[in-house]
């Protein structure tokens, strides 16, 4: 009932030959992929032009982070309808990395999301707890307060357009994958927390990726959970072989 997503972050890497380079040898290998969303998000100066590349193939575009007004003096910021002009159906908003290196909050997640969707992008939405978090057991607790904060004030039809992401801070990037179960657990808390939001039905529909350290050799564990719908990968990401790889779980 849920079509998977495996959506590859190759945040602040790639020139736009190298993203060009990189769908060119990616669709060929991708191409039998079925009931999958396969996502690619190049940094924003690629996307024009990979955009191009991945016209009438089954890969899909996303930006790394978008700007909540549509127009006007704010300098330096990409509003969301510039990024379906750049050809992007998704968007991911409130990466950990965003949270923690440029001052994204709940609430700038929650107006860029509502952006997002008005703009008729499907968002991306990034939750995740820290190490310190985890290890004091407040995992739950941060994951309320970044769900509520982030996806508050949307209507059941907005869900149709998000996608949730449980990216723990500590599997990003270190190697260190969550356990199937930990997932798992965190998975199928948020979608209560979405039932609570919306109602069954919309929590049912959503979309819960899994990101932290997501490679070939893990993607199978991670899917044959009931509450996993996908991955959002970075590092293993950056290479056509191993992306294609995981979004080949099914196979
Ligand atoms: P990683 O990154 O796969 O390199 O851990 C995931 C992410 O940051 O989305």
């Amino acid at each position: 009932m849920r079509i998977p997503v495996i959506a590859g972050n190759w945040k602040l890497f790639k020139t736009i030959g190298e993203a060009v380079a990189m769908v060119r040898e990616l669709k060929p290998l991708v191409e039998k992929c079925e009931d999958v969303e396969i996502v690619v998000a190049p940094v924003f100066t690629a996307l024009s032009r990979v955009s191009d590349v991945i016209a009438c193939s089954n890969v899909k575009l996303a930006a790394q982070d978008c700007y909540w007004e549509e127009e006007g003096a704010f300098t330096g910021e990409v509003a969301p309808k510039l990024l379906k002009d750049a050809g992007c159906g998704y968007v991911i908003i409130g990466h950990s990395e965003r949270r923690q290196y440029f001052g994204e909050t709940d609430l700038t997640v929650n107006r860029k999301t509502k952006a997002a969707i008005a703009a008729g992008l499907q968002a991306i939405v990034c939750v995740g707890e820290s190490l310190a978090e985890r290890e004091s057991d407040q995992t739950f607790s941060v994951i309320e307060t970044q769900i509520t904060g982030s996806l508050a004030g949307l209507s059941a039809a907005d869900f149709g357009q998000v996608i949730i992401a449980y990216e723990p801070v500590w599997a990003i990037g270190t190697g260190k994958t969550a356990s199937d179960d930990q997932a798992q657990e965190v998975h199928a808390f948020i979608r209560q927390l979405v039932a609570k939001l919306a109602d069954q039905s919309v929590a049912d529909a959503v979309r819960i990726l899994y990101g932290g350290s997501v490679k070939p050799d893990n993607v199978k564990g991670l899917m044959s959970q009931p509450d996993i719908d996908g991955a959002l990968v970075g590092g293993a990401s950056l290479k056509a072989e191993s992306f294609a790889a995981i979004a080949a779980f099914n196979s």
